[in-house]
């Protein structure tokens, strides 16, 4: 009886993954994977440097982002004790940043950087702190000695890369042996699928990740969410801790 139900269920479920896909590459953007890579940073320069980056702070309020991040730094789900040099990259409108300079050891080193200027300035206009040092740089080709950081986060970027390999093995790189890092990032869900729409990047497959990750020496250490009901509805993308071995 049991093997009846689960053959007549199993070509239903794959059926209906078949739509989900469907669906998911209908509302996908693709120009990520369609422009020049120089078309596309220039892309990313102008949304992220125009009214669309303006309203990034206000857009992660409202989709709670920065409460539920803060919780994260706050109840040591990602615990920032002992990091002494931390890179925080596309930092955007410091959104991560100033939950590193709020609960992250008093001396540690903060770095923010972002492809555009425009949200860097942002980002210092928000924190009105002189702690953090501000660097323009692309994920995929940082202006750092390798193991220069003991700590890294990575929030809602490595989906601005047609292919997050380079941008991993550049966080690999700059890390140091045991050093630990937080990467958020748009899965390969409905939501991602909007979210990709919205901000033109891709989505990313978790288990795909977690292989190219793993395949980079970043150990998956744990995954994250921001609340119960996130681990139940899989919303809010992927959000895991990595270990650098
Ligand atoms: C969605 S915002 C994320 C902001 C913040 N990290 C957070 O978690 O809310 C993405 C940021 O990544 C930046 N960005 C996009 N592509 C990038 C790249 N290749 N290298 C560095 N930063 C990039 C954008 O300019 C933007 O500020």
């Amino acid at each position: 009886m049991l093997e009846t139900i689960e053959e007549k269920t199993k070509p239903q479920r794959t059926k209906r993954k078949r739509r989900k896909k469907v669906l998911h590459r209908l509302i996908e953007n693709d120009m990520i994977l369609t422009a020049s890579s120089e078309e596309y940073r220039k892309k990313v320069k102008r949304v992220y440097g125009g009214p669309k980056g303006a309203l990034l702070t206000a857009a992660s309020m409202v989709s709670l982002h920065i409460p539920l991040g803060e919780r994260l730094f706050r109840t040591r789900k990602f615990d920032l004790k002992g990091l002494r040099s931390i890179l925080d990259i596309g930092s955007g409108a410091g959104q991560i940043a100033s939950h590193l300079l709020k609960y992250g050891e008093p001396d540690a080193k903060v770095t923010c950087t972002d492809l555009s200027n425009r949200m860097l300035r942002r980002a210092r206009n928000r924190l009105k702190s002189t702690r953090p040092d501000f660097v323009a740089a692309d994920l995929a080709h940082l202006p750092f000695a390798d193991g220069s950081f003991d700590g890294l986060t990575c929030g809602y970027v490595l989906e601005h890369l047609p292919d997050p390999k380079p941008g991993l093995a550049e966080m690999a790189r700059v890390l140091t042996k045991g050093g630990r890092m937080l990467l958020l990032a748009t899965e390969d869900s409905f939501s991602g699928a909007w979210t990709s729409r919205l901000w033109y990047c891709r989505t990313l497959n978790r288990q795909e990740l977690r292989r190219q990750c793993e395949e980079l020496g970043l150990r998956w250490k744990q995954e994250l969410w921001f609340t119960k009901m996130h681990k139940v509805v899989r919303a809010g993308g992927i959000c895991v801790e990595l270990e650098k071995i």
